[in-house]
């Protein structure tokens, strides 16, 4: 079944957990139409009995809890997403497949919503009110924080740097400032490690950008498994390939160690080659680097009783990385990704967007009938767009130069 309520799971949570029933859903209510999902109460409740998917029979909504059950019970996440998300095949490519992150929560959803998961569920077992989301005016992640971090009782913030202008960025950060949360926007991305610093040493807790971090980059295993489920029930058959934009590199990482597992546990053969399609340019994206993280959400996994993947040469020979689609960097449009995001929408796919999941897509849809076997595309912009809380006091709170920057971005589509 699955859940739209936030709430946490985890023997170590059940005294959190009943708090957490007592926290209003959504500090975001008074934008909240009375029967959306939102409007519902918590359910915080430790996930049910392991579910064990069969072979041919119905999906887990947990497929971490189904394939890990003891790793499931020692990790605290927040119940955030609208689990397992589809995969069904694209008519753009003669073996491709879609996974369709942008499904994962009617409220928001995308890749973020799967790192969050784990990294809020750690912060309210440690009883932290209060976090900062980091990255780009647009950031995705910080406004999948701003809609889900109040769902667990847990008020966010923003430290966000400039970005070339975009429609989806515009939405996003109007959306920001809609939410009345406190939001700084810095001038330019050098003060962003001084801005940093400045909330750690005021006592905030600092999500990294994309929260590439082990614990968020573990969010990604549930959605390996998914796969693996999905592929088990006959509904695709096992990808060879996987395509994905990988920016912060949490999820890219997250996959990598998803499958290592998954094979590990005897669950599949082979792990599929995963494709990152580079929207930050290197060494932000540097192979090295997201194996790293990969090893180092190994190294988690391990600890919390999964299966030890942690060997580098596996996981650094299943990624390979590519910069063909990066344009002129980060946030700039290209002209290959504006294509696939048409092509997309002719065929009524997921909507894309022109900073990380078009990109991704201009090289999928380019290489998918070149390489062997069948390819999964990760679909990762959020499929409905965030709420717009308190337009006026988006547009009071803006000032000039972001005014015309969310001009500029609702004019370049
Ligand atoms: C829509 C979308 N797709 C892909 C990515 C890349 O994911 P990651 O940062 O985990 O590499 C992001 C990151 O913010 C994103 O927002």
């Amino acid at each position: 079944m699955r859940s739209h309520s936030a709430g946490v799971n985890g023997p170590l949570e059940r005294r959190r957990a009943v708090a957490l029933d007592r926290l209003p859903d959504n500090r975001h209510a008074p934008g909240v139409a009375p029967d959306s999902p939102r409007a519902a109460a918590p359910s915080a409740a430790p996930a049910a009995a392991p579910e064990r998917a069969s072979p041919t029979g119905s999906l887990p909504d947990d497929a971490l809890l189904a394939a890990l059950p003891a790793v499931a019970a020692r990790l605290p996440r927040a119940r955030l997403g609208a689990w397992p998300t589809p995969v069904e095949p694209c008519p753009l490519g003669r073996d491709l497949w879609l996974k369709r992150e942008d499904l994962s929560a009617p409220l928001y959803g995308g890749n973020k919503v799967r790192c969050l998961e784990p990294v809020l569920g750690e912060l309210v077992r440690r009883g932290v009110r209060r976090a900062v989301g980091t990255g780009a005016w647009g950031s995705n992640q910080a406004v999948a924080l701003a809609i889900h971090g109040p769902r667990c009782g847990v008020e966010t913030g923003a430290i966000l740097f400039p970005q070339p202008a975009s429609r989806a960025a515009a939405h996003n950060l109007r959306s920001l400032l809609a939410a009345r949360g406190d939001v700084r926007l810095l001038a330019h991305i050098a003060l962003f490690p001084f801005a940093w610093l400045s909330a750690r040493r005021a006592g905030l807790t600092v999500i990294p950008p994309g929260a590439a971090v082990p614990r968020g980059a573990l969010g990604h295993l549930g959605a390996a498994l998914e796969v693996v489920f999905a592929v088990r029930a006959g509904q695709l058959p096992m990808p060879r390939h996987i395509v994905l934009a990988v920016g912060s590199t949490c999820t890219t990482a997250g996959l990598l160690t998803g499958f290592a597992a998954a094979r590990a546990l005897g669950l599949i053969e082979r792990v599929p080659t995963i494709h990152g399609v580079r929207v930050t340019p290197w060494p932000v994206t540097a192979h090295r680097r997201i194996v790293t993280l990969a090893v180092g959400t190994a190294a988690l996994l391990a600890r919390l009783g999964g299966p030890d993947v942690c060997a580098r040469a596996p996981l650094r020979a299943a990624l390979t990385v590519t910069g063909r689609e990066l344009g002129w960097g980060y946030g700039h449009a290209t002209a290959a990704g504006r294509g696939a995001i048409a092509a997309f929408d002719g065929v009524d796919g997921p909507h894309l967007d022109t900073t990380y999941a078009g990109k991704a897509a201009a090289w999928a849809l380019a290489e998918a009938d070149r390489l062997d076997g069948p390819v999964l595309f990760w679909a990762t912009k959020s499929a409905v767009q965030p709420p717009m809380i308190d337009p006026a006091a988006a547009s009071e709170r803006a000032g000039a130069r972001v005014s015309r920057w969310l001009a500029r971005g609702v004019r370049s589509g």
